[in-house]
């Protein structure tokens, strides 16, 4: 007698990050070279929750490992919170007999995954946020091409902030965490980086810095705010009252989110889409997996929840450094 084939299914969930698309390619074909059907899920746990579920092949994801956003839709979905909300989302996995669950996205997506297989659904998450804050993994599918995207924007911003001698802020996404920042302004040679990890803003030392580069000789200035600080825009007006140096604030906002995935995206993508396929036909259940010292390695979902981040000061340190 044949062996049942295994059913999985895929959902992408909360903020979408560029290189989902390659994931979702590289699950959905795995599984089909391994005889395991695949179903794609659409809206995140929204969708889950309404059975919005449909059978894929190697066709439902051509042409797509170029393209930024996910073709499965995304959504913060409220409900998953609650435990009504949990528990039905694992009746209806059972409803469509699902072997597993892949569930690509942050560390709040993982919550809801944890809770599904609370009630017996198998699950694997795959890191997928431009925040790079998941603390199990050094790579989050999404962070270089949105840090490339805020490099590119810093560039342009650059041209016109030297051209007019001002001095511009700008400001990226990270939600709570200052990675995009520190990279972005490393790559973009700002001069300040203010990141939540640091605490309090010290704007006289933000300012003491700008004065001092200019005393130096520089024309123009260059610093960058994360989102998890914020305040761009007042954050200028002040440098501008006090220094009297013409200043503007960019917040470079949504558009850190989309574009095609970098070449690193989409490798990284491949190889988690393909690793989570072959944890689930070892069944190896309830983990995620994560990108560690240069290999890429599944972790207990409860363990990889339970992680801290840290975050790398050296880089800061060295940014300050190369402001002279
Ligand atoms: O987590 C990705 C992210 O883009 C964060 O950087 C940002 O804080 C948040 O999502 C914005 O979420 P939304 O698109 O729901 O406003």
């Amino acid at each position: 007698m044949s062996e049942k084939k295994k059913r999985v299914a895929i959902l992408t969930s909360g903020g979408d990050a560029p290189g989902m698309n390659a994931a979702i390619r590289a699950v959905v074909r795995t599984a089909i070279n391994k005889g395991i059907e695949i179903y794609g899920v659409k809206k995140g746990y929204s969708g889950l929750l309404k059975g919005e579920l449909f059978q894929m092949n190697g066709k439902n994801v051509s042409d797509i490992i170029q393209r930024g956003g996910t073709i499965l839709l995304t959504a913060r979905c409220h409900s998953m919170r609650s435990p009504e909300g949990q528990k039905r989302a694992a009746e209806i996995c059972k409803v469509f007999q699902l072997d597993a669950l892949i569930v690509i996205g942050g560390d709040g997506s993982f919550k809801g995954a944890k809770a599904i297989s609370e009630y017996g659904i198998n699950v694997i998450g795959i890191p997928g946020t431009i925040d790079l804050d998941i603390a199990c993994t050094d790579y989050t599918i999404g962070f270089d091409t949105a840090v490339n995207t805020g490099m590119d924007a810093i560039n342009k911003i650059r041209d016109t902030s030297s051209s007019h001698e001002r001095c511009s802020i700008v400001e990226v996404m990270g939600r709570n965490a200052g990675y995009i920042a520190l990279w972005c302004a490393m790559t973009g040679g700002a001069e300040e980086v203010i990141i939540p990890e640091m605490g309090e803003i010290n704007e006289e030392a933000v300012i003491k810095q700008i004065l001092s580069n200019r005393e130096a000789g520089k024309t123009h200035n260059l610093v960058v705010v994360a989102e998890g600080v914020g305040g761009a825009d007042e954050l200028a007006k002040r440098i501008e009252a006090v220094t009297g140096i013409e200043t503007r604030a960019t917040i470079l906002g949504h558009l850190q989110r989309g574009g095609s995935p970098t070449a690193v995206d989409r490798i990284h993508a491949s190889m988690m889409g393909n690793l989570a396929i072959e944890l689930i036909e070892q069944d190896k259940y309830n983990r995620v997996i994560a990108y560690k010292n240069g290999q890429y390695i599944d972790i207990d979902i409860s363990e990889a929840l339970n992680m801290e981040k840290d975050i790398d000061l050296k880089m800061y340190d060295i940014i300050k450094l190369l402001a002279i």
